[in-house]
């Protein structure tokens, strides 16, 4: 008989595509923690304190810490706060508005371990959230402490950790509601083995939802108070927006292995410009009103125009970021109904770009793609 090995990955590895937060900032998360004084709540890896300059940037001791959040240092203090008590964390906000980023930094800080998640959808059944069953051991043995499978929330509530709850609102209304009793009384009934998992210090979730999304369901009241919910806002400025993509830009296009390709500041001012009339439906300096289109054109997504412009400027440019480049991947990106949206874009085109001062080479470029 030949022996079947599982094929494991060492995540630590550069190979990885993407590593964990806790791996990739792992030396910073050791710096934070020798370097933290203040008091840690049971099974925290850090004090609050260390939390949050993990999530806004600062120093620990001699080493830097970047960035991770940018944006009101209230919010971020009131999510760590959160986690500290016996509430859960709801994470909401409109698509691409770093939900699911702060909530990877946060669990990886806390727990050191962001992958206790469990992703939500429609199809997300109360086994994912509890815990399921091992059917050849359950057939064979009955019911059992071995057959049993720990679902990630189980996982959490035993070792005291945070478990993650991604796009809660997708899930259906009964599925969420086993949500209570684990956040309520914080234990997991077992009742075919007649037992209970009882949830150790240190646990907690943290849960993301969408209120932008087509076909959302709205949760319970009951569960509703179980959390604190801290909204997530869209940037205020074009200069923090764009200070976002500049610094994600940067490290996705070193972990994709790109050759190094001069950050070009104006191409990618350009295209957070672009995004945020579009989305607001009207032009920096307030004058002209602009329609917008259906896509959500978030700063996921002016992150995504600049990587695909960095990718084309990298490998068939000359090394560097044009204004066709750009032009390419952000026509994709705005043009997502190939009606509506097409004369949106071109009316955006004429009234508010083709005149801009400087903006020449950037008008003629959509030209060409459009
Ligand atoms: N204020 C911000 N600070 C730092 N990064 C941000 C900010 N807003 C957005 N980002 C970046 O946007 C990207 C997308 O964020 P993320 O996937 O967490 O969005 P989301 O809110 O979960 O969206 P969705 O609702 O589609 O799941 C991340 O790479 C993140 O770095
Ligand atoms: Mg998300």
């Amino acid at each position: 008989m030949t022996q079947k090995t599982v094929q494991t990955t060492d995540a630590t590895q550069p190979e990885v595509l993407r590593q964990h937060a806790e791996q990739q900032y792992a030396h910073e998360l050791a710096a934070l923690a020798e370097a933290d004084s203040h008091p840690r709540p049971p099974r925290w890896n850090l004090s609050p304190r260390a939390v949050l300059t993990y999530l806004l940037g600062g120093m620990a001791g001699d080493t830097e810490i970047t960035p991770k959040y940018v944006g009101e240092r209230r919010l971020m203090e009131i999510a760590v706060a959160t986690l500290a008590t016996d509430r859960a964390l709801l994470l909401i906000g409109v698509p691409g508005t770093a939900k699911s980023w702060v909530s990877e930094h946060l669990a990886a800080a806390i727990s050191g371990d962001s992958t206790l998640l469990v992703q939500g959808t429609a199809g997300t059944d109360e086994q994912a959230i509890r815990y399921g069953w091992n059917y050849a051991r359950l057939l064979a043995e009955g019911p059992s402490e071995a057959a049993l499978v720990e679902s990630p929330v189980m996982h959490a509530m035993r070792e005291g950790k945070i478990a993650r709850l991604e796009e809660l609102t997708r899930v259906q209304s009964d599925v969420q509601d086993t949500l209570i009793t684990v956040l309520s009384e914080k234990t997991l009934p077992v009742p075919e083995l007649n037992t209970e998992v009882q949830a150790v210090r240190g646990f907690n979730l943290i849960a993301t939802a969408n209120n932008r999304d087509k076909g959302v369901n709205e949760l319970s009241s009951a569960l509703k108070r179980r959390f604190n919910t801290v909204v997530l806002p869209v940037p205020d400025s074009l200069e923090d927006e764009l200070s976002i993509v500049i610094r994600r830009v940067d490290a996705l296009g070193r972990s994709l292995g790109l050759p190094e390709v001069p950050p070009a500041l104006d191409e990618l001012r350009r295209v957070v410009t672009v995004f945020r009339e579009l989305r607001s439906g009207v032009t920096e300096d307030g004058k002209t009103k602009l329609k917008s289109p259906s896509g959500s054109l978030s700063v996921a997504e002016a992150i995504s125009v600049a990587v695909g412009g960095l990718t084309l400027a990298a490998h068939f440019g000359d090394g560097e970021l044009t204004s066709r480049d750009i032009a390419a991947s952000l026509v994709g990106a705005v043009v997502k109904d190939p009606v509506q949206d097409q004369q949106v874009w071109n009316e955006y085109l004429e009234t508010a770009i083709k005149k801009r001062e400087g903006w020449k080479e950037f008008y003629l470029a959509c030209r060409e793609v459009s």
